[in-house]
Order: C-alpha cells, then sequence, then structure tokens
C-alpha cells in the first residue's frame, strides 16, 4: 500500500452532521447510527476521469456479475427493515446498466426508504432523466467538473460535456430536484473555468459542489502535485463575490457545506475529506455492485453478503456483526487509503 502525505494538509475536525435516528437497529462501536446507504450498481464506466480510471481500463466484469435488481432488493430491503433511510445508487456509472430502471423500480418499493437519490456522470440522463424519474428516483447529483469543452475531454478523456449538460437540464426540467453538480478539485483547474461553475448558481436552481480530490491506487499519479484544497477556492470566491452565507442545504445527507452567494438562486459546497474530515459524525455504509458491505470508503476490507441471500435471519446476523468493525475514521492524512484501487468500485 503506498504511504504519501497531501502537503501542507492538516485535518481540522468541524462539520457536525446529524448522526441518524433512533429508529436504527444499525449502530457500530462508537455509537454512531448509520441510515444512509451508497449502492454501487456496478463498476462499469463511460468515461474515464483521470483521477478515477487509467486511460486504458478495462471492465472485465459485466451486469451478470453483480447483483440482479431482485438481489438488490433482498439485501437493501434487509438494511432498509434495520434502519436504513436514505439510499444513493452510484456506480462506476449507473446508468450504464441495462437494468437501471428495474432496480430503481423494485428500491422505491421498499416500505421505511425515505429518499431514493443516484449519482451519475450525467452522459445517459438526457434519455433517462424521466424514466429515472417515473421509476422513482428522488434527485440526482451529477459529476461536471468543467463548462469548457476542451478541458472537460482531458479530464473524462471523452467528447460528452454537450450531452452532459443536455442531461442536467433533463433533469431540471423532470423535476429531479434539487439538481446537484460535483466537481472534483484539480490543481490544475483554470480558476476562471471554477469561476464559470460558481456562476451558474448565481440565476439557477443547482447546488455546485467542489470536492477535495482523494487517493486511491488508481490516481497516484496526481496525488503529489494535483491536490488542492477547498479553503483556497472559498477564499477566491469570496474575493470576487463578498463573503458567502450559510444556506439551507437543499439536501443534507453527508458532509457538504452549503453556502450560497448574496442573492443568488443556487447554492456552493465544499466536501472536504482531507483538510477538514467528518468522519466523527459518519452516517453511512457501502454496498459494492457484487453484494459486499464496505463499512469505510478506505476500509482495508469488505464483507460479503451475496451468499446469504435467501437466508434474512443469517444476513441480520452478519450485518450486525460486521457492524463492530467500522473503523472510528480514515487515515488519509497519514496516506493509507486501504484497499480502494478506484472511485469506481463503489462510487465515491
Ligand atoms: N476523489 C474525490 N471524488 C472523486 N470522485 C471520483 N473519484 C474521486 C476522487 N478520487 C467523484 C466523482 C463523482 C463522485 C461519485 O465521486 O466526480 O462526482
Ligand atoms: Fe466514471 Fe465517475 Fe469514475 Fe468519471 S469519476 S470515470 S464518470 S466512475
Amino acid at each position: 500500500m503506498a504511504l504519501y502525505s497531501i502537503g501542507g494538509v492538516r485535518p481540522v475536525r468541524d462539520i457536525p452532521v446529524p448522526s441518524g435516528d433512533s429508529r436504527s437497529r444499525l449502530v457500530d462501536s462508537f455509537g454512531r447510527r448509520l441510515t444512509y446507504l451508497r449502492v454501487s450498481v456496478t463498476d462499469r464506466c463511460n468515461l474515464r476521469c483521470l483521477y478515477c480510471l487509467p486511460a486504458e481500463a478495462h471492465f472485465p466484469f459485466g451486469d451478470r456479475d453483480f447483483l440482479s435488481p431482485a438481489e438488490f432488493e433482498e439485501t437493501v430491503g434487509t438494511l432498509v427493515d434495520m434502519g436504513i433511510q436514505r439510499v444513493r445508487l452510484t456506480g462506476g456509472e449507473p446508468l450504464v446498466r441495462r437494468d437501471i430502471l428495474e432496480i430503481v423500480e423494485r428500491l422505491r418499493r421498499l416500505p421505511g426508504l425515505e429518499d431514493l437519490a443516484l449519482s451519475t456522470n450525467g452522459t445517459e440522463l438526457p434519455r433517462l432523466a424521466g424514466p429515472l424519474r417515473d421509476a422513482g428516483i428522488d434527485r440526482v447529483n451529477v459529476s461536471v467538473d468543467t463548462l469548457d469543452g476542451e478541458r472537460f475531454h482531458q479530464i473524462t478523456r471523452r467528447d460528452d460535456l454537450e450531452k452532459v449538460w443536455r442531461g442536467v437540464e433533463a433533469a431540471l426540467e423532470v423535476g429531479l430536484d434539487p439538481v446537484k453538480l460535483n466537481c472534483v478539485l484539480l490543481a490544475d483547474h483554470e480558476p476562471e473555468d471554477l469561476d464559470r461553475l460558481v456562476e451558474l448558481t448565481l440565476a439557477r436552481p443547482l447546488a455546485v459542489r467542489f470536492i477535495e480530490m482523494m487517493p486511491t491506487a488508481s490516481n497516484e499519479h496526481l496525488q503529489a502535485g494535483q491536490f488542492r484544497s477547498c479553503d483556497w477556492l472559498r477564499e477566491r470566491i469570496e474575493a470576487r463575490h463578498g463573503a458567502l452565507e450559510a444556506a439551507d442545504p437543499p439536501f443534507r445527507t453527508g458532509p457538504a457545506k452549503s453556502l450560497r452567494v448574496a442573492g443568488a438562486r443556487g447554492t456552493v459546497g465544499f466536501i472536504t475529506p482531507l483538510s477538514h474530515t467528518f468522519c466523527k459524525d459518519c452516517n453511512r455504509l457501502r454496498l459494492t455492485a457484487r453484494g459486499e458491505l464496505r463499512l469505510c470508503l478506505f476500509a482495508d476490507r469488505t464483507y460479503p453478503l451475496r451468499p446469504l441471500l435467501g437466508d434474512s435471519a443469517a444476513l441480520e446476523a452478519e450485518i450486525e456483526r460486521v457492524l463492530a468493525d467500522k473503523p472510528e475514521e480514515h487515515m488519509l492524512t497519514a496516506g493509507d487509503y486501504g484497499n480502494l484501487a478506484s472511485f469506481m468500485q463503489i462510487g465515491g
């Protein structure tokens, strides 16, 4: 496991996140209630973002290697019975799964599930925004690192910005509200390019969130030079627009600080896993596409649940047993990112 440290970043612990609900039976050994589940439905992706995948990445697995819609229904259903209230579907790119609408329909029917969201790169949203809403998705996050076509190609190694943007418009049109845009900060981002993302929020009801790049085995080549903290961007935004105001988060399940430029319709958020850690209030679990539970994004192991499907008592007992292993916090600032090869395995 590569050990490195990200220059000059000292973690600060802040950002209280509501840590769940007393109905949840999912409590870890630090007393945190786990009410939020991120579900990867596939490892595959149609883009190759440089902080996520190597250009030559190819995928040995197909839909059949991943849980079927019925298996997702059973696994997620058990976790919802035990206390999960909100679910987000991720990938890879979740919309490359041909049966994504069936997965959504099945999860939507789970009693006790309050919120069903999706994180996508947006390329398939022009076609799927309406059907996803009809199947039961409440809201979407779209990865948009830049509004510049050439830069989009540099980052994603594909020419799909126009499709992504039509996807964002389609999501707004069909009422997948709020639409959040995620931008992973890289040191060589043109500052003016970031300014344009911020300016989108002035007139439009978008939540633009900037994310500090998290280290994984597949982005080691970027780690020394490309890390940029959100504090740098916040200073730049405030120099241009004045102090940011606290905003009611459009929908809060996680650690983004929600702010707004005075008078703006949309919001600006910062997700700072490195410069300000938020593990203390972690409320989340993750399920991989192959049906393994991951207790922390950066943990060094996963727990297979697929072999237990069909036996709900065994499944529940195993989930309760492994929860005790949830670590108190990640060790990223000490340079340890567990066994995470890439975000395509788990979708952030
Ligand atoms: N660090 C931070 N965010 C990442 N994402 C993918 N890889 C990384 C990384 N190394 C983001 C994507 C997407 C979300 C699911 O995770 O941009 O918005
Ligand atoms: Fe695909 Fe998302 Fe990874 Fe980009 S960040 S390559 S869109 S999974």
